[in-house]
């Protein structure tokens, strides 16, 4: 056979671990062809592809990001963009693509899938919101980042008596802001899944402050709203193709009014896409290529609509129809644990 592979959205680590997998299953295993697509999308639209041998996946293994290239195209908002696909697929005979992406490159996917071009999915982001799968991979570096960063702002906040926010990365799920927050010892969390009034905030700042601890960490999503407002704090009003305003700075926004309302210093940190960049933990890089190992397999069964997951700590696979339009919110019992500790 002759397998596309692309990898679509915001990049994260663990990408180049899963492409690694997949060319090395369906060469070594499959005596397959594979064809890398550049930028996601944007490769099939425009016929940018290169060869995929052994030796141009040697050596990615620990690499962050992705050797192919990403981009938010969204195939589907072009008006010719289903029909450009199908040409470029038949220019490079492709049998199969396999798709690395979050939400919106999956959803993009399992449409093309319909239209007849066969296609599997594989989960990847550092949000860890797709729905049939207990993970994704890039979150687990995302959390150790998010969590050594806490860490770091702990003790500045102790030395100087001040209330640290910490804004992290998550659209529309608290998951990084949860999870980060839980590991690095959070006095209170706020996430997208639950709007927030900052009274409680600020309450919860005194109340340490009454029990003597005289600073306070604050994790943030960037995707939180007030309660009752249906507006994000945005950087920027453009949208990208999939509809998508750019995050960040609601940080800020929670810092200004948490010093204004209790008295304390405040410092706000943004760590933006820090959490993306760099190495992927060893967990990453082994659920990247389980997934990697397990798409080729589907691809070369003929299993096509479908997305490995991880499900009970095994690989599975579900239809990629199952994922469309919707996302995995934070498992509220995580939620009640990260509670324990605020205030
Ligand atoms: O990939 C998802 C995500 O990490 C979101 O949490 C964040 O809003 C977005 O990417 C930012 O991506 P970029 O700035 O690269 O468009």
């Amino acid at each position: 056979m002759r397998i596309g592979i692309l990898t679509g959205g915001g990049d994260c680590p663990g990408l180049n671990a899963a492409i690694r997998a997949v060319t090395r299953r369906s060469i070594d295993t499959h005596e397959s062809t594979v064809v890398g697509v550049h930028n996601g999308w944007a490769g099939l639209l425009h016929g940018d592809t290169e060869p995929l041998s052994l030796y141009s996946i040697s050596g990615i293994l620990h690499r962050g990001g992705t050797i192919l290239g990403t981009s938010r195209t969204n195939p589907l908002k072009h008006p010719d963009g289903i029909q450009r696909i199908m040409e470029n697929i038949r220019k490079f005979e492709l049998d199969a693509v396999v798709a690395i992406g979050g939400e919106d490159t999956l959803g993009a996917a399992a449409a093309l899938n319909n239209q007849g071009i066969p296609m599997v999915g594989i989960p990847k982001t550092i949000d860890n919101d797709i729905v049939g799968t207990e993970s994704t991979f890039g979150f687990d570096t995302a959390i150790t980042i998010a969590t050594d960063a806490i860490d770091r702002l702990h003790t500045t906040a102790e030395s100087h008596h001040r209330v640290m926010v910490i804004e992290v990365m998550g659209r529309h799920t608290g998951w990084i802001a949860i999870m980060s927050g839980i590991a690095g010892g959070a006095d209170c969390v706020l996430i997208p899944e639950i709007p927030f009034e900052i009274d409680e905030v600020c309450q919860l700042v005194e109340q340490r402050k009454r029990r003597g601890k005289t600073f306070s960490l604050v994790v943030v999503a960037e995707g939180v709203k007030l309660k009752g407002s249906v507006d994000y704090v945005i950087q920027d009003t453009k949208v990208d193709e999939f509809g998508h305003v750019r995050l960040g700075g609601i940080g800020h926004v929670i810092g200004a009014e948490i010093e204004k309302q209790t008295g304390i210093e405040t410092r706000v940190t943004i760590l933006g896409h820090i959490q993306r960049g760099g190495s992927p933990t060893a967990y990453d890089r082994v659920l990247a290529t389980r997934f990697g190992v397990a798409a080729a397999d589907l691809v070369h069964a003929g299993e096509f609509g479908r997305m490995v997951a991880l499900r009970a700590a095994k690989i599975e696979s579900i239809p990629l129809s199952d994922i469309v339009g919707k996302i995995r919110p934070v498992d509220m019992e995580l939620y009640e644990i990260a509670k324990v500790f605020f205030g």
